[in-house]
């Protein structure tokens, strides 16, 4: 039996990865805080004729992260899609500091301890993945938000080091850097995102489908639409100095992705 555990299912990226597995012919244990809102996710997996198990646990609470780490390190778990993630709403020299901490207890915390929980069995059993969420805050810098993509950077950097450890197994580990998505990340931020142009939005199941590709192809990174990956190839190639400059001077949300 083949079940998958992706946190942050009950909206956005997370409900994309848990329906698309599902009718993969995973069964689904969905993670969040929104139990109503996991439920309704749950009735579309159960479409497919895949069973859903609802674990409500906010991610940030040590007795819940625990529970949901003690179901990640299950013999039937085979896929672990590491996706809740929050951003911090304005600027950090004005914003509240234990607001910063929680989003590292959620984006950088709970990442670690649920990879350390699942992923020694997956090495044992010679079977699995790990998906874990990035963004392409990753790559660069960011006025707007430091301490969200500094949490970012974390998760690339922690996930293609885990994909070492992977090297010549059959167990897979992908980081996926998506960029501007629809989703109700920003809104519950309460950004303005009308100066986001419309072709760098991306739609959450064209994510997830990118994603999976990128997964069964065994890469270790994934950067969904063609767009972005000539946008970070970009960034990438830039010398640091002038990205920087660039950034300092645009607007700062630009990378709160
Ligand atoms: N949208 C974008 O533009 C974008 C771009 C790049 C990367 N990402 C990343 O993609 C991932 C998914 O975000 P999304 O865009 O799908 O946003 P979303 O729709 O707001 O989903 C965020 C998910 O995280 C869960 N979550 C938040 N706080 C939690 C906590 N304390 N404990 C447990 N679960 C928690 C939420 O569920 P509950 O409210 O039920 O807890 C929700 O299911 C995040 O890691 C985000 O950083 C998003």
């Amino acid at each position: 039996m083949s079940t998958a555990l992706v946190t942050g299912a009950s909206s956005g990226i997370g409900a994309q990865y848990a329906v698309q597995l599902a009718a993969l012919g995973y069964d689904v244990v969905l993670v969040g805080r929104d139990r109503a809102a996991l439920e309704v996710v749950a009735a579309r997996v159960g479409e497919s004729g895949r069973s859903a198990e609802v674990l409500a646990a906010d991610l940030t609470v040590p007795a819940d992260l625990q529970r949901v780490c003690a179901r990640a390190a299950g013999d039937d778990i085979s896929v672990l899609v590491n996706n809740a993630g929050v951003g911090t709403p304005g600027e950090f020299v004005a914003s509240d500091a234990d607001t910063e901490q929680a989003m590292l207890d959620l984006n950088v915390t709970a990442v670690m301890r649920l990879c350390h929980a699942a992923f020694p069995g997956m090495l044992r059993r010679d079977r699995g993945a790990i998906v874990n969420i990035a963004s392409v805050a990753a790559f660069t810098p960011s006025d707007g938000g430091p301490g969200y993509s500094a949490s970012k950077a974390y998760v690339a950097m922690f996930t293609e080091s885990l994909a070492l450890k992977a090297h010549g197994t059959r167990v897979r580990v992908l980081a996926v850097f998506p960029g501007f998505v629809r989703t109700a990340f920003h809104p519950r931020l309460g950004m303005d995102t009308s100066w986001i142009p419309r072709w760098a939005w991306l739609r959450p199941e064209d994510v997830v489908r990118a994603s999976l590709q990128d997964l069964r192809a065994g890469r270790t990174r994934s950067v969904p639409s063609a767009r972005y990956k000539v946008a970070m190839a970009l960034a990438r190639a830039v010398p640091r100095p002038l990205l920087r400059r660039v950034l300092a001077t645009s607007t700062p949300h630009i990378d709160r992705a």
